[in-house]
């Protein structure tokens, strides 16, 4: 399966070629797969460390008392998370939610880890038991990347994001923007903010958090207002 898609993905990518350095760059380094060989204090995070470091801007300037994450994988962004509260003073927790546990999930008092599907009732029942008491919720989108998938996240949890907080739609990068393009990709997180975003006026995109050129969020930022 994972052949076949490699193969598609060079086929798209001749299809489609990028239409800019910026694209060009992000095509090279997105198939590189380097992103999934990169590593916070050992763990395995699966993030561009340009969107790390707006990460790390993010909560600097917002200071969420409580970050929801959908989708933890080994942790590496969870603690992550954790540490950069440490080092800021910020008494802040972290919820952090996968269907899948990892054996080596790192173990911080900020971290509470969810096991379940991120759109199941039980999940979302308890979470906001979590962070009933809690003033400044952030919450980031980074499980199933499927368009149907994010859209029900979407609609589940957006109402948890308190005013001047984020919620972050991670990998709208996929079904060509601009990577994964074409033929044998699917919509996905993109898809999923178009669709959502008419009809929530509350939350815009905020593009400065793509200062750094390549973001695999494009468009992902979304701010409440
Ligand atoms: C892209 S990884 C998360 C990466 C992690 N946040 C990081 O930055 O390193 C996606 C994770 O979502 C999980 N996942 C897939 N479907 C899910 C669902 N329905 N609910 C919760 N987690 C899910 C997978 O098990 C996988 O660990």
């Amino acid at each position: 399966m994972i052949f076949f898609k490699r193969i598609l993905a060079r086929i798209n990518r001749i299809i489609n070629p990028p239409k800019n350095i910026e694209e060009e760059f992000h095509a090279k380094y997105y198939y590189s797969k380097v992103w999934a060989d990169t590593y916070f204090m050992g763990k395995n995070v699966f993030k561009c460390p340009n969107d790390l470091w707006i990460y790390q801007e993010i909560l600097w300037e917002n200071k969420p008392d409580v970050i929801i994450e959908c989708g933890t994988f080994h942790g590496g962004s969870t603690l992550y998370y954790a540490k950069l509260f440490d080092m800021m003073g910020i008494d802040g927790e972290i919820i952090t939610i996968d269907v899948d546990p990892m054996p080596d999930m790192p173990q911080h008092p900020r971290i509470k880890y969810l096991l379940g599907s991120s759109i199941s009732a039980e999940i979302v029942l308890q979470v906001k038991e979590l962070i009933k008491d809690k003033n400044r919720v952030m919450v980031i989108l980074d499980s199933d990347h499927s368009c149907d998938h994010v859209y029900k996240e979407l609609e589940l949890y957006h109402s948890f994001v308190t005013p001047g907080q984020y919620l972050v739609v991670e990998d709208s990068n996929i079904n060509g923007h601009p990577v994964y393009s074409g033929f044998g990709q699917g919509p996905g997180p993109m898809e999923a903010m178009e669709k959502f975003l008419p009809n929530h006026p509350e939350f815009e995109s905020d593009k400065s958090k793509e200062k750094f050129l390549m973001s695999f969020n494009p468009n992902g930022y979304l701010k409440r207002k």
